[in-house]
C-alpha cells in the first residue's frame, strides 16, 4: 500500500464526453479513502501556473451529464521543457500532491510518462480520455461512444437530405489517425463506402463502387471520410468523384467540433466513472506509470509506455470485411 495523501486531478489536450464523470469519481473516490483532492485547471498549464483550486465532494454535483470539462483543459507546449516540468514539479509539491490522475489521450501520457520519471516521488495513474480511441490497453477510450452517437445523429439527418434529392455526400469525421469513429458511424449509418488511414482505398475503386449502387438503384449515397485518411482530403476527393459521376449532385460535409461536445452517453458515464474510481485505486495500491482501461469489460492496467508503445491500434479486421458486405 503507498502512503499517497493528496491527488491531483487534470484533464489534457482535447475535451472528450465523460471527463466530468470521471473528474467526479476521482473526487468521491480519493474522499471516501481519506485522501485530499486539488483539481488542476487546464491541464498541465494549471500546474506551471500554480492555477488549482481544492475539491470537495460538493465540488463535483451535477456534472455527470455535462459534455467539456469543468476542470477546462489545453495542449502545454512548455511542459515539453525541462524548465516547464520543473516549475510544474515545484508547485505541486508545495502543495503537498503526492500522486496525479491524468485525464487524456496520447499527448497527454507522454507528458506524464516523461513527468514521472524524472519526478518518480509523484506517482501518476493516466485515464484514457479522447474521442478517438486509439489507445492500447483499453478497447474504448472516454468520449468515443458519444462523439460516435453524435455522428451518427448528423449522418442520419445529411441521408434525409441526400435521398429526398438524390445526392451523394462526402462526410468527414474526426478520430486524427485513427478510422475507429468513422468506421462505427459508417457501419450504423450504412454508409457507401468508409475511407480509412488504416486501409488505402483507389480511387477506381471507390468510383466504381459508387457507380454499381447507382445502377442497383440505390437514390442516395454516403461515402464518410476519417480526417487521418490519405486518398487526398475531402474536397479534391468529392471534385475526383464528380467528373466521373455526374448523374449525382455532389456535397461535402464537414462535421468538425460539434463531434467532441454534448452531453456524455449511458455507456460514457458509466465509463468515466468506473475509470476514475480505478484510478485513485490503483494509486492507493501503490500503481505509478499505468493507464487504467476497459478490456472485455474488466479493468486492467497498463503500463504508460505500452499504451503509448502500440500507437499502431489496429482496427477490427472483421468489422472491415463486413462494412464492404453490407454497403452492395
Ligand atoms: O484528439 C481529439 C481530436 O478531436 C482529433 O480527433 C482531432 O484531430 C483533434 O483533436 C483536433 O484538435 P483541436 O481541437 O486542437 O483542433
Amino acid at each position: 500500500m503507498s502512503k499517497i495523501s493528496k491527488i491531483g486531478v487534470l484533464t489534457s489536450g482535447g475535451d472528450a464526453p465523460g471527463m466530468n464523470p470521471c473528474i467526479r469519481a476521482v473526487v468521491r473516490t480519493a474522499i471516501f479513502n481519506g485522501l485530499e483532492v486539488v483539481g488542476i485547471k487546464q491541464g498541465y498549464k494549471g500546474m506551471i501556473e500554480n492555477d488549482m483550486y481544492e475539491m470537495g465532494t460538493r465540488s463535483v454535483s451535477n456534472i455527470l451529464n455535462l459534455g467539456g470539462t469543468i476542470l477546462k483543459t489545453a495542449r502545454c507546449l512548455p511542459f515539453r521543457t525541462d524548465e516547464g516540468m520543473e516549475t510544474a514539479y515545484q508547485n505541486i509539491k508545495a502543495k503537498g500532491i503526492d500522486g496525479l490522475v491524468v485525464i487524456g489521450g496520447d499527448g497527454t501520457f507522454t507528458g506524464a510518462l516523461r513527468f514521472s520519471q524524472k519526478y518518480p516521488d509523484i506517482a501518476v495513474i493516466g485515464v484514457p480520455g479522447t474521442i478517438d480511441n486509439d489507445l492500447y490497453g483499453s478497447t474504448y477510450t472516454l468520449g468515443f461512444d458519444t462523439a460516435t452517437n453524435t455522428v451518427i445523429e448528423a449522418i442520419d439527418k445529411i441521408r434525409d437530405t441526400a435521398d429526398s434529392h438524390d445526392r451523394l455526400f462526402f462526410v468527414e469525421v474526426m478520430g486524427r489517425d485513427s478510422g475507429a469513429i468513422a468506421l462505427r458511424a459508417g457501419i450504423s449509418c450504412g454508409a457507401e463506402a468508409i475511407l480509412l488511414p488504416e486501409k488505402s482505398t483507389a480511387l477506381a475503386d471507390l468510383i466504381d463502387h459508387l457507380k454499381n449502387g447507382a445502377t442497383n438503384k440505390k437514390s442516395s449515397s454516403i461515402v464518410i471520410v476519417a480526417e487521418g485518411d490519405k486518398t487526398g482530403g475531402i474536397y479534391d476527393l468529392a471534385k475526383a468523384v464528380q467528373n466521373e459521376i455526374t448523374h449525382y449532385d455532389i456535397k461535402v460535409t464537414v462535421l468538425g467540433h460539434l463531434q467532441r461536445g454534448g452531453a456524455p452517453s449511458s455507456f460514457d458515464r458509466v465509463l468515466g466513472s468506473r475509470l476514475g474510481f480505478a484510478a485513485v485505486n490503483a494509486l492507493i495500491a501503490g500503481q505509478s506509470q499505468k493507464m487504467v482501461g476497459l478490456e472485455a469489460n474488466h479493468i486492467k492496467l497498463t503500463p504508460l509506455d505500452e499504451a503509448l508503445s502500440h500507437h499502431d491500434f489496429k482496427l477490427e479486421s472483421d468489422l472491415l470485411q463486413m462494412v464492404e458486405v453490407l454497403s452492395i
